[in-house]
């Protein structure tokens, strides 16, 4: 039977994707855990997520790519919670720039991979053996469709994204038999700020990238993430390749 009130813990809450999953488990009068390095726009969704009918909101500053801040997310997390979360959803990612591998930067590459493996690693070995305890819970990866594909100039995003579906695939196994669920969740084009991030702030090319097609929302997203953690325990949802209509693979793209 699902928890009325379920503990629902959200990295990157503070947009995109992971600010729709808070409005989607708001409105199922979900008890919301968010982290973000933006602490004050986590803040400042609070009101309209109790609107929607959270039952509570806690906004804890995280930044996934340190370990102390990781630490103590995850160790709040637990105080909150008694050990007994619902679901974490891995959602903090970004990808910098569209360099190819031979002209890339090295310390943007190493922002990307302690964000979108390490980070995740950190997070889940934090909260991960609690889930294991009270045998329940079901964890979410917000992995890409560049975890099935790559392009040129995405070499790093798309190896870090391969990563966290070999993680995924990998806790699938390890967790056999816990009664914890394992979701990855693995979309095509989404409008969120995620190009604006990728294109170091440069909001004119952020927008090229959804010319003319119509890209997938975060709201979408966050339909399919909520739906596959509705079903019934026994049933796992273990991959959602979710693409716009309009883009076939990562290179064909409908643009009218
Ligand atoms: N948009 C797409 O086309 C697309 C497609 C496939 C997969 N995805 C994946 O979906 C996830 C969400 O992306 P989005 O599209 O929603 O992008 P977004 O609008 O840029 O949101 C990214 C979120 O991640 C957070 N974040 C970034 N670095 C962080 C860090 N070090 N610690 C904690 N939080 C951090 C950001 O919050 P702060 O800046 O406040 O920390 C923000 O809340 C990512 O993993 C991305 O790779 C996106």
């Amino acid at each position: 039977m699902a928890n009325k009130n379920p503990f629902i813990v959200i990295t990157g809450a503070s947009a995109g994707i992971g600010a729709a999953c808070a409005e989607a488990f708001s409105r199922q009068n979900s008890r919301l855990i968010l982290g973000a390095r933006r602490t004050q726009t986590l803040e400042q969704q609070k009101a309209k997520l109790l609107e929607l009918g959270a039952h509570s909101v806690d906004c804890i500053s995280l930044d996934v790519s340190q370990d102390q801040s990781s630490n103590n997310f995850c160790e709040e997390v637990l105080q909150l919670t008694q050990g007994n979360i619902d679901a974490l959803i891995n959602n903090a990612g970004l990808a910098i720039g569209t360099d190819h591998l031979s002209k890339g930067d090295l310390s943007e590459w190493q922002t990307v991979i302690d964000t979108n493996i390490t980070g995740v690693l950190r997070v889940t070995r934090g909260l991960l053996p609690a889930m294991i305890e009270s045998k329940s819970g079901h964890l979410f990866f917000l992995s890409s469709i560049a975890a099935h594909q790559v392009y040129e100039g995405g070499s790093v995003y798309c190896a870090t994204k391969h990563a966290v579906k070999a993680l995924a695939k990998t806790l699938k196994l390890e967790l056999n038999g816990t009664g914890i669920r394992v979701t990855t969740i693995d979309p095509g084009m989404v409008e969120t700020e995620f190009s604006v991030v990728r294109f170091r702030g440069n909001q004119s090319k952020a927008d090229q990238t959804y010319a003319g097609m119509t890209p997938l929302t975060a709201k979408d997203i966050a339909e399919c993430v909520q739906f596959a953690y509705q079903r019934p325990q026994h049933l796992n949802i273990d991959e959602m390749i979710l693409m716009p209509t309009d883009q076939a693979t990562v290179y064909k793209v409908h643009r009218r």
